[in-house]
């Protein structure tokens, strides 16, 4: 005998089914329909309406503004609801798409009460909100995690020695340490940002309905604490109107986006032959399908890319907000696609980018060979001698330590002009160095008796950073090690602590809602 198989009808939204428009409008048009659905961008909404949905019609039922069967059957179908619910554009978004399962599975008399008292303006703010702590807590793991990496290699290089910056011309040796926990330090602000901007997500827009609140007497508060919230936002059309928490939450994207950009460009620069001070992993770096010999470092240059997306995403959402008249308009909605894709942008870069720099290999040989054959980073130490030694007023000293460089690079130069000359290949490039100057050059330079010994001594630079740095925040090595031992790792402890208090408290929540919607099923 055949079986006949059992075909489940899926039910197709029309004009007289679609719970939204049947009573007011006539069909939508298809094309319509699918541009101005947020259905594309609302599947990681979909939680966090059913847990406000949830929390609502407990409040409402503790309000005493529905009955208990009510309650039950409404509470009862959110739980049935598919993780994967398959949403239909007609029906515009996720808010109205669970309304209608509800629906569909209890009736109209039972689910259609469950929007009493709220609007889809209230919830879809409370919904960005709860997904967006999460993120935000993701965030902040992953900020912490690549802090972590920082401090590894940082530890590592406390004493390598470098060429520091300016302009991107050398200006003063440096450790590698303190260049890695500059940014270090750069991604602990944006933490703290992370933790501020937090308390300002965490605060619940339900009960502001679509613009004026509602006449029934809900409670604001009881939604707020079910949903984990810490509060709620008092005035009914900041609720549903503001966007400033996403705002906040993509500028902080940026600022994490440019530091790691700024890192990304160092990255790419180092590993050029130029400069040769670092080698990318091979699990980081991609090569040629026409040059065999390229080692790219792809994961750095796609986060310089990815940091102007997240850029644009910032002043996407701020020009969609600028000329917003209150309340809520539908702009609204295409923010939360900018809102996303830098968050998670910016935890993917943050994971990946993290990995590949504590696998990084830095060239401590390449970057003191850099250091060593350019005695031009010495000059300001140099100045700073003839100032300490000889009492000269700094810009004294400054104007012939000057001097003494240009008589450096021009002896530099008269010796390439000369291999040029003699087609004589030289064994290795002429070098910015004191040593090609006499004793006599020297002294009639600086006018002061200097010996070339004592100048000499200025060009150490390990002697130079350990020694002579004593300043609080310098390169010197024992003050990086003292800064990654004592301040950072203690940093990172509290960070992490900060972000397991605020996840207990959501679970908290969770748990307290989920206790509240089985009383109200067991109940009869
Ligand atoms: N899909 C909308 C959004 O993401 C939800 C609110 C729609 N409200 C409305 N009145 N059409 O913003």
């Amino acid at each position: 005998m055949m079986q006949k198989a059992k075909v489940r009808k899926k039910r197709v939204i029309t004009e007289d089914n679609n719970i939204l428009r049947f009573s007011r409008l006539g069909k939508f048009s298809e094309s319509a329909a699918r541009y101005t659905s947020s259905i594309h961008l609302d599947k990681k909404l979909l939680p966090a309406v059913v847990a406000i949905n949830s929390a609502h019609v407990v409040m409402l039922l503790k309000r005493e503004l529905i009955a208990k069967d009510v309650a039950r059957e409404i509470l009862s179908s959110l739980r049935e609801l598919p993780p994967n619910l398959e949403m239909k554009d007609e029906l515009e978004d996720v808010h109205m798409n669970v309304e209608n399962f509800v629906i569909e599975k209890t009736g109209k008399e039972i689910g259609g009460m469950m929007n009493f008292g709220k609007s889809r303006n209230d919830q879809v703010a409370t919904a960005l909100r709860f997904a967006l702590r999460d993120e935000l807590l993701l965030l902040g793991k992953e900020i912490v995690e690549f802090q972590k990496s920082l401090l590894f290699q940082a530890r590592r290089h406390s004493s390598t020695i470098m060429p520091g910056y300016t302009h991107l011309q050398r200006g003063q040796p440096v450790t590698l340490g303190h260049h890695l926990l500059c940014y270090f330090d750069e991604l602990e602000r944006d933490f703290e940002r992370l933790l501020s901007c937090y308390q300002r997500v965490n605060k619940s827009p339900m009960g502001a309905g679509a613009l004026a609140s509602t006449s029934l007497p809900i409670s604001r508060q009881t939604v707020a604490k079910l949903l984990g919230f810490d509060s709620f936002v008092e005035n009914s059309l900041d609720a549903v109107s503001s966007r400033d928490f996403a705002t906040e939450a993509i500028y902080l994207c940026s600022q994490v986006m440019n530091d790691l950009s700024r890192l990304a460009e160092e990255i790419v620069l180092w590993s050029s032959k130029e400069f040769s001070f670092v080698e990318v992993p091979d699990e980081y770096a991609s090569t040629s399908s026409m040059m065999p010999q390229k080692k790219n470092p792809v994961v750095a240059e796609i986060t310089r890319a990815k940091a102007s997306q997240v850029i644009a995403d910032l002043t996407s959402s701020l020009g969609i907000m600028k000329a917003l008249p209150l309340s809520y308009n539908l702009d609204l909605q295409e923010l939360s696609s900018n809102l996303w894709s830098a968050t998670e942008r910016t935890i993917s870069t943050l994971d990946v980018f993290g990995k590949m720099l504590k696998g990084i290999i830095f060239n401590p040989k390449a970057m003191f060979e850099a250091v060593k054959h350019d005695d031009s980073l010495f000059a300001t130490d140099i100045a700073d001698h003839l100032v300490q030694k000889y009492k000269l007023s700094f810009r004294e000293a400054h104007n012939r330590v000057g001097s003494l460089m240009r008589a450096i690079y021009s002896r530099r130069e008269e010796k390439t002009k000369k291999n040029n000359n003699k087609k004589k290949k030289a064994s290795s490039p002429p070098t910015s160095s004191i040593e090609s100057l006499t004793t006599e050059e020297i002294r009639s330079i600086l006018r002061v008796d200097v010996t070339k010994d004592e100048i000499s001594r200025l060009l150490d630079p390990e002697t130079g950073l350990a020694k002579k740095k004593k300043v609080l925040g310098s390169p010197n090595p024992d003050l990086v090690r003292k800064a990654c031992n004592e301040r950072l790792e203690k940093k990172l402890r509290s960070h992490l602590n900060s972000l397991s208090k605020l996840e207990n408290r959501l679970a908290k929540s969770r748990a307290i809602l989920d206790r509240e919607i089985k009383q109200v099923l067991r109940s009869s």
